[in-house]
């Protein structure tokens, strides 16, 4: 059995852990100076041909709703902050980090559905709660699961029981992981979200997603992620391994100020949406 602290001593000693692309490295180094400009940081992701299409595409998709095309990072970067731009970079360039899961278990595509569809669901709960966390949302949901990538490349074997375990005893794959192999992904994603030095919101949203009344200094952001991550199963889009549905916590839905009657609505107008933001799954993955 497995401990967080003996997990986080193997990894520690691998040597190929995922790592991510130099590209996020500078736009987070330019983007914490303050003396940063605009043209540097347009730039320093032009460099990178294939980010910066999928930035152009995301920025361009309805999910960010400008109504006239961004043609240049210049201009996204203008009309979207810095902060978003290092998350856009981040969250379209994941994807890369874990490309080459082969011997895994997870299926990557159904995981990434899962994923992109938890980021986009996260942005529009924030739309709706105006929760000043635009900059932030989307990216924590698409990252809410990486440990189970780490999980599954580094502890295969423990990691395919306790999907066995989930399945058989029709769990959440959280409560699985926890009997089989002691640690967590969302504990192990924390580990990765640390080593990667992300924000410390987004390091708050993987650790928490499943107890958002733990939360450290970000408890809205970890619960709309919170709920998301229970929408984007309900609605059955993509697959990340759990067998079970978890309720949502009261909690998230106290620190957000909603009832469920409200909750119950935005499920039913968010399932519509998603139908009309199917081309961010396609520019993401
Ligand atoms: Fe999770
Ligand atoms: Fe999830």
């Amino acid at each position: 059995m497995l401990t967080i602290q003996r997990t986080m001593k193997i990894l520690d000693n691998v040597s190929d852990l995922p790592t991510l692309p130099t590209v996020y490295t500078k736009v987070s180094k330019l983007v914490e100076n303050p003396n940063s400009t605009v043209a540097q940081v347009a730039k320093v992701i032009e460099a990178d041909q294939a980010i910066t299409a999928k930035v152009l595409r995301l920025v361009n998709s309805s999910f960010f709703g400008f109504s006239r095309k961004i043609s240049t990072v210049n201009q996204a970067i203008i009309l979207l902050g810095f902060n978003t731009i290092r998350n856009t970079v981040l969250s379209v360039s994941m994807f890369n980090s874990f490309r080459l899961n082969k011997n895994g278990m997870l299926n990557l595509s159904e995981f990434w559905r899962h994923s992109i569809g938890c980021g986009l669901i996260s942005g529009l709960l924030e739309v709706r709660l105006n929760a000043d966390l635009r900059e932030e949302a989307f990216a924590a949901g698409i990252l809410h699961d990486i440990g189970k990538l780490v999980l599954d490349r580094y502890f295969p074997n423990e990691f395919i029981a306790a999907l066995k375990h989930a399945q058989t005893e029709q769990c959440q794959l959280r409560e699985a992981e926890k009997v089989v192999i002691g640690v967590s992904h969302d504990e192990v994603g924390e580990y990765l979200a640390e080593r990667w030095r992300l924000p410390h919101k987004l390091v708050e949203a993987i650790a928490l997603h499943h107890l958002p009344s733990n939360f450290r200094s970000s408890p809205k952001l970890v619960s709309i992620v919170h709920i998301a991550n229970i929408f984007v199963q309900e609605m059955q889009i993509g697959q990340s391994g759990d067998c079970k549905v978890p309720e949502i916590d009261p909690f998230a839905l106290e620190e957000l100020g909603v009832d469920e009657d409200t909750i119950n609505g935005w499920y039913v107008q968010i399932q519509e949406e998603i139908k009309e933001n199917q081309d961010l799954f396609e520019i993401i993955s």
